[in-house]
């Protein structure tokens, strides 16, 4: 049988690296996404032939539409699994003032949204678009969360945005698609030591409180063995997961509205009957 097959985005570094090298200790070909191209080519080259990189920027997304084509070609016809990794942090703070000028101020640099919101939005559309198309229909998403995901970052107001995105992108579409066996989830680490963290940060927070990248891998493990689990959002702290639920209703009518009228929401948004763009 053949090995299953993997695109990691972000994959040059952090989560994403120790991802890839545990993967491929598990029997997996990896598709390597990453904008770094430099150090992307040089892992290529020391990971072997069950490996691929791919120079992407996954905000741009006819350069994540053809990671995913080729993936799917390397991999003879085969996706089993995405890891929407790829993330950065904000790119311009919301609360920095433009003094010099009376008109209106320049729009405000949205890449930290288009990278850790949109590009996951456009991976799942694809992941799902190539999952139906392997032999036996189906894959997997685990999306790289945040705590940010649940509690607000002040520091980083489009981060949070972002990563509380994902999570109702996970809960809304991961239980929906398992029924085309593609299970969505979402998993949130606390502070890990990765390119990403600031080394400011790394020297003046307590080590007892950095999460280690074995709680990380442990989590991807969970819901790479699962074929039930979805639109999970599992916070790693130290060595410990914790589940999140969605929190409880305040009302009758909240309860009725998100719980009893499902199936009216499903006929008004019916495949193919939604109002479509104007
Ligand atoms: N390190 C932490 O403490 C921590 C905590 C919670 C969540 N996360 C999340 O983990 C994920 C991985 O980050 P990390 O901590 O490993 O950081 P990292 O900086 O070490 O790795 C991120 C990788 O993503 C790549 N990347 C960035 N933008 C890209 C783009 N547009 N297209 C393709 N590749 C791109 C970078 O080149 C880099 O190799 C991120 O989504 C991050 O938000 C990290």
């Amino acid at each position: 049988m053949s090995k299953p097959v993997a695109i990691i985005t972000g994959a040059a570094s952090g989560i994403g690296l120790s991802l890839t090298r545990h993967l491929l200790s598990s029997g997996w070909r990896v598709a390597m996404a990453d904008r770094n191209e430099e150090k992307g080519r040089a892992l290529e080259k020391e990971l072997g032939p069950d490996v691929m990189f791919m120079k992407v920027d996954v905000s741009k997304y006819d350069q994540q539409a053809a990671l995913f084509q080729s993936a799917f070609e390397w991999g003879n016809g085969r996706l089993d699994f995405l890891a929407a990794n790829a993330g950065i942090d904000d790119r311009q703070s919301l609360y920095e003032g433009v003094l010099n000028t009376l008109g209106p101020p320049p729009e405000l640099n949205t890449d930290c949204i288009q990278v850790d919101m949109i590009a996951v939005l456009q991976g799942v559309w694809l992941l799902s678009h190539y999952a139906r198309r392997n032999k036996v229909p189906g894959g997997k998403v685990v999306i790289t969360c945040s705590g940010a995901g649940i509690y607000p970052m002040e520091t980083n107001p489009q981060y949070t945005m972002a990563k509380h995105g994902l999570i109702g992108l996970a809960r809304s579409a991961g239980p929906r698609f398992k029924e085309e066996n593609v299970t969505i989830n979402c998993i949130l680490p606390g502070f890990v030591k990765t390119g990403l963290a600031p080394p400011e940060m790394i020297d003046r927070m307590p080590q007892e409180y950095v999460t280690p990248m074995s709680t990380v891998l442990r989590a991807y493990d969970m819901f790479l063995r699962s074929s039930k689990m979805t639109g999970q959002a599992v916070e790693l702290s130290g060595d410990q997961l914790h589940f999140h639920s969605v929190p409880n209703y305040p009302d009758e009518i909240s309860r009725w509205l998100h719980e009893d009228a499902k199936k009216l929401w499903s006929e008004v948004y019916a495949v193919g009957s939604a109002p479509k763009s104007s």
